[in-house]
């Protein structure tokens, strides 16, 4: 290389470092194997080639697969004005909830976050607590009536109990029915998000195909639907203290305006989506360890009775249910609904953990094995809540627990998520013993969240 060469590019303190290692092959021609086995894949990859993996995708494009928590960090955090989520990821998700805080960046989204940001503080969500025991104890009412031994699948029970919760204290209304018209539609539209995230060479949403067509139906409904409500709220305010409540009372500071309703309704569709599966999910995996850890249930039941005192579990007792609380964060750990962060993309040149990362390079932040990098986690396959013991978590950089994202964009519904999970949690572990029907290892469906396969079939017997 000529000396003039070297020099400029030292000068601009580019292109002297080497790209992360990975597979010399085209990720276009491995896409199969990618959207059958993303997991397996990955993990693969991560094994093979330590942890930032250059998957190169086609001429001139590479995801980064990135698996270290100091690499997440720099991405979220310390450098996160380097990265913006894909323009492929808004689009995509942004088909069905529009500009909402998952699906936008800069200042709309900062404008946006500072609006909705008090709605979920702990001092606002006490006041969604009674709503969210109320659904708990209704299901349990409903449990009580059933066949002592009847199976359930407590996996989509979870999934209608967190829609119910997530719909009540969002807007006051149930959608968690079975034939619920915006609850099907909602259901459609994120299947169609799905299919179109992993299959980027299908049809644009213009081309009348019949899974466009359905989804334009689907899209119209939903926003029938939310409008309606959003309306009809503006119109004659009520009591209910609910999300939407909140959200409709949020005024920036400085101009004094608030959002509008197509704003409104963005943002009402984002936390239903974001907010009810996964929790669902990580709900289905604790029973799923619990039931593979009878001594954990026993340790968290003579938690229940001694905190509880057969009472039920309201918001002041929460803080009492530290055993619970190491259980949910270490389910967490170990089954994270999701596999990676939404894709991030390097808006400039950069360079990460030595290695150089190209503006325009797709950044996969897979948080599902940065939970169980072995440099951080000992045995990290074995399902250990006491990791969680105040002097083991003392021990550990924060950011290697990341299960909630990080930086600006970390999960706004973290508080939500704890306090209702462990309202469920406890409510159900006090009142039933519940039993597996299989002891067999349960299979990881990959899509979207990752949801057990085939559920989580139980039986219920009562406690008390
Ligand atoms: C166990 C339950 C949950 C988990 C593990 C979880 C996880 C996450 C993660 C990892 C992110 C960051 C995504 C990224 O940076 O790419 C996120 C963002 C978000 N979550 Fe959650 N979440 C949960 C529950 C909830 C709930 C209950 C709500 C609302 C009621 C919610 C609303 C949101 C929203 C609106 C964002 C986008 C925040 C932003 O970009 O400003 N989440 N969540």
């Amino acid at each position: 290389m000529p000396k003039a060469e070297v020099s400029l590019k030292r000068d601009r303190n580019v292109s002297i470092k080497t790209l992360p290692p990975g597979p010399s092959g085209y990720l276009l021609f491995t896409m199969d194997r990618l959207q059958s086995q993303p997991l397996e894949y990955l993990g693969e990859m991560w094994h093979r080639y330590g942890d930032l993996v250059r998957l190169p995708v086609m001429p001139g494009l590479n995801i980064v697969l990135s698996t270290h928590p100091d690499h997440a960090e720099h991405i979220l955090s310390t450098h996160a004005d380097r990265y913006d989520k894909s323009d492929f990821f808004l689009n995509a998700m942004g088909a069905v909830q529009g500009a909402g805080l998952f699906t936008s960046e800069g200042e709309f989204w900062r404008s946006h976050r500072k609006l909705a940001q008090p709605a979920f503080h702990q001092a606002q969500l006490i006041k969604l607590h009674s709503v969210m025991l109320s659904c708990v104890q209704s299901l349990i009412r409903e449990w009580e009536e059933k066949p002592e031994g009847e199976v359930i699948d407590i996996a989509d029970e979870m999934t209608r109990l967190t829609l119910k919760i997530v719909s009540l204290t969002l807007f006051s209304v149930d959608i968690s029915g079975e034939s619920d018209q915006l609850r099907s539609a909602l259901v459609t539209g994120i299947r169609y998000v799905y299919r179109r995230m992993t299959a980027p060479l299908s049809p644009p949403l213009w081309v009348p195909t019949h899974q466009n067509r359905e989804f334009r139906q689907a899209k119209k409904t939903i926003d029938r639907i939310v409008l309606e409500i959003i309306r009809s709220r503006r119109e004659q305010p009520t009591e209910n203290v609910d999300l939407l409540s909140m959200l409709l009372a949020a005024k920036d500071e400085e101009t004094g305006e608030g959002m509008s309703d197509r704003e409104l309704l963005n943002e009402v569709i984002t936390l239903i989506n974001a907010g009810h599966e996964t929790t669902a999910t990580t709900l289905a995996w604790t029973w799923q360890l619990l039931g593979t850890h009878p001594e954990v249930m026993a340790q968290m039941q003579a938690e229940i009775d001694d905190v509880l005192q057969g009472g039920p579990p309201t918001f002041d007792k929460l803080p009492q249910l530290q055993y619970i609380r190491r259980v949910f964060d270490e389910s967490l750990r170990l089954c994270p609904p999701g596999m990676s962060l939404a894709p991030r993309v390097a808006k400039e040149d950069d360079e990460i953990g030595g290695y150089r990362i190209p503006k325009g390079s797709i950044l996969n932040i897979a948080t599902y094995y940065t939970l169980r990098h072995p440099d951080f986690w000992q045995d990290p396959e074995t399902f250990d809540p006491d990791r969680f013991l105040p002097e083991r978590v003392a021990q550990r950089p924060k950011s290697v627990y990341m299960p909630w994202g990080g930086g600006p964009h970390i999960c706004i519904g973290k508080n939500f998520a704890v306090m209702e999970s462990m309202m469920i949690l406890s409510a159900i572990a006090q009142r039933f013993q519940v039993k597996l029907v299989s002891q067999q290892p349960v299979e990881i469906d990959p899509r979207f969240t990752l949801r057990p396969k085939h559920g989580v079939k139980v039986t219920l017997n009562k406690r008390i």
